[in-house]
């Protein structure tokens, strides 16, 4: 029925603006216990992370956080809209050039029930407590992550079923790139 509901307001979406696609996460209205179901364990990741629906045009994943932080992380060529189901969350932006480590320049929090967006190219974290639950909406579907790792002044670019942690897995890390620290 949810899944119903879901592919319902999802499946129209053909290139939607930003301005659609918060218009259709909002039609969503999804509460925490048509979302529950979904959830499971995270196994020491930042978060368990379940597709709930994708199309050619958006994907939509709901994510249930360990309390443990994730890595600063863009989301390819993608935007996307972020709705805070349960809990509250710091959404840490950062600045990014071209081959040197991004440095973090604004946190902002966001409780229950608020939505924020995540614009194209942007490299962000995400914090909060164990049972932070969060729904995202991106358009076109996330492609070609890049991950970065502070303390390995590293990044990587990591395949499309990764989340925003250095994977462990070598299948999943497409393209390691060495960074320099940014100028004083
Ligand atoms: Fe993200």
């Amino acid at each position: 029925m949810f899944e119903h509901h879901i592919s319902n307001c999802l499946r129209p979406l053909t290139k939607p603006s930003i301005e659609g696609l918060r218009q259709a996460l909002l039609k969503l209205n999804a509460t925490y216990d048509e979302l529950a179901p979904y959830i499971q364990s995270s196994s020491e990741k930042p978060y368990y992370r379940k597709l709930l629906f994708q199309s050619k045009h958006v994907e939509l994943l709901l994510m249930n956080w360990s309390g443990l932080d994730c890595a600063p992380h863009d989301h390819g060529n993608s935007y996307g809209w972020i709705q805070v189901i349960a809990g509250n969350v710091s959404n840490q932006l950062f600045k990014v050039q071209s081959n040197e480590l991004p440095e973090l320049f604004v946190e902002k929090y966001y409780k229950q029930g608020k939505t924020f967006f995540a614009p194209k190219k942007s490299v962000h974290r995400m914090e909060g407590n164990k049972g932070l639950l969060t729904l995202h909406l991106y358009a076109p579907p996330i492609s070609g992550m890049k991950v970065y790792d502070l303390k390995k002044c590293a990044a990587c670019v990591v395949s499309d079923d990764c989340g925003a942690w250095w994977p462990e897995d070598q299948k999943q890390r497409l393209k390691v790139i060495q960074l320099n620290e940014a100028p004083e």
